[in-house]
């Protein structure tokens, strides 16, 4: 057996996962986030280790001999900044991916390095989100407690210490710091030294799939686990989600819709210039890369206008009303921005709007322009690939947008790719369980373990009449931003 931990926002989710490749169990545990002010979002470090291990427990006591385990690796929530002092503890609370509070900082550093320059480097855009701004963040407002930093992880690495006893993190995480030579795949000195933070900081660079150590003594004892468990590196949750989905070769792409949405595509080098369009990052093979569009509110959109509007009835109804329509909704077209956007805007101000209202639209109608108005969004990434010569010909849908067969048709059409699903879809943690799987010596390579950990069951073909419409539409829904800009800065 091999273990896949998907350290995520809200819970830890550990997978146990045989030799082909079977979910056989899984424990969750949940931890609390600190919001202590408006922007801000923290978790403690000790709460992921702590449920972590009781997830481990949890497992190994279910198990008749816990010593099949041969492997554990990991998802991690990314870009959170887990600052360690002397000792290897954590000096203040981690701040997470979610957290808004470093807008100046994010300015401060296209000043410190030049926007080309930046995007040369990193190959991404400096977003609040991201480590390093958080890095600077606590620099200019907590000095001395950056003054007492001797290293900085990222969330599931400092799991990784606390379990292993190692200091590392894996590319494909470090891509999100900012402080990452992607392309290159070292720390980039340039960017330390402009914004002013030492190179010491950076910790060591490892492959996901490497080996960093083994379980130690007493996380043996309590976890059940046994010492000779070996553990492996793991990798950045969307580049996990990536391996869980097979995309580990050219044309493929993802498209996942949980709260925010996601479009990923896999590239094969690190030499394109997306001008920080889209998000560029090492993939969990060290010698891959993809890129990746988000919609800050895919399903966020959907169950607001369900809880605002729909609150009496099921989901499963909503999508029947919204089936009733017609494409484009009867004339209607929705853009998303319900708590703002990311790709191709980063602008957390912007607004939703409905447009085209008619006194005859009923909720259904409204339902599905919401419905075409995420996948309108998630389709500007796609658009952004393509105008860069990729081809995205095949599309995996995960998430709330693969539960329905009106949305996987509607991504078809919009998309004008064949949209598939998975046979059993699990998430990051079966990416990482095949990170272990391969780092174990089960098989050669990631592409090769997902041959037969990962199937493809359901496909939806582009309908032409639909495209069409679909086309035209998506031109319209592309001007609502520019003219709607205006309300709400
Ligand atoms: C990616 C991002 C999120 C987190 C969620 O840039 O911020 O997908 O990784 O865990």
């Amino acid at each position: 057996y091999v273990l896949g931990v998907d350290l995520g926002t809200s819970a830890v989710k550990v997978l146990l996962v045989s030799k082909t490749g079977e979910v056989v169990d899984e424990v969750s545990k949940d931890y609390p986030l600190y919001h202590d002010k408006p922007g801000y979002s923290e978790q403690d470090p000790e709460d992921w280790v702590k449920q972590t291990k009781a997830a481990l427990k949890e497992l190994t006591s279910r198990m008749d001999d816990p010593s099949q385990v041969e492997g554990l690796s990991f998802s991690g929530q990314m870009h959170g900044l887990v600052l360690l002092g002397e000792d290897h503890k954590p000096l203040r609370r981690a701040i997470l991916w979610n957290d808004t509070r470093t807008t100046a900082e994010c300015r401060e550093i296209e000043e410190n390095v030049g926007l080309d320059r930046l995007h040369e480097l990193t190959k991404n855009p400096a977003l609040e989100g991201f480590t390093l701004p958080k890095l600077l963040w606590v620099k200019k407002h907590e000095p001395e407690i950056f003054a007492k930093a001797k290293v900085f992880l990222l969330p599931k690495d400092y799991v990784r210490y606390a379990l292993a006893g190692d200091l590392s993190m894996d590319y494909s995480d470090a891509a999100g710091t900012l402080l990452l030579n992607v392309a290159d795949k070292e720390w980039s000195e340039e960017m330390c030294e402009k914004n002013g933070i030492p190179l010491s900081l950076c910790p060591t660079l490892v492959g996901s799939d490497q080996q960093t150590g083994t379980i130690l003594p007493e996380v043996a004892e309590e976890t059940g686990l046994t010492v000779n468990c070996k553990v492996f590196a793991g990798g950045a949750d969307n580049a996990c989600g990536a391996i869980g989905a097979g995309i580990l070769e050219d044309g493929l792409t993802l498209s996942s819709t949980g709260t925010s949405g996601v479009v990923l595509s896999y590239e094969a080098t690190g030499d394109k210039d997306f001008q920080g369009q889209v998000h560029y990052f090492n993939h969990g093979d060290p010698n891959a890369f993809y890129t990746m569009g988000v919609t800050l509110a895919a399903g966020y959109s959907l169950s607001w206008f369900k809880d605002t509007f729909a609150d009496e009835i099921s989901f499963e109804e909503l999508v029947k009303e919204a089936e009733a329509s017609t494409v484009g909704a009867k004339g209607m077209l929705f853009a998303p921005y319900i708590v703002g956007e990311r790709t191709p805007y980063p602008d957390s101000a912007i607004r939703a709007s409905f447009i085209g209202v008619h006194a005859n639209h009923k909720r259904g109608d409204f339902a599905r322009a919401v419905i075409e108005g995420i996948t309108f969004s998630l389709n500007e990434s796609v658009e952004i690939f393509r105008n860069k010569g990729k081809n995205v010909s095949k599309v995996v849908a995960i998430g709330g947008g693969a539960k329905s067969e009106l949305w996987l048709q509607t991504q078809a059409d919009i998309f004008n790719a064949e949209v598939v699903t998975l046979a059993n879809e699990q998430g990051p943690g079966m990416g990482a369980a095949i990170l272990a799987a391969v780092g174990c010596g089960w098989y050669p390579s990631l592409a090769d373990c997902a041959k037969d950990f990962v199937s493809y069951t359901r496909s939806y073909k582009p309908n032409q009449e639909n495209v069409q419409k679909y086309e035209k539409l998506f031109k319209l829904y592309q001007t609502i931003y520019h003219s709607t800009k205006q309300l709400n800065h």
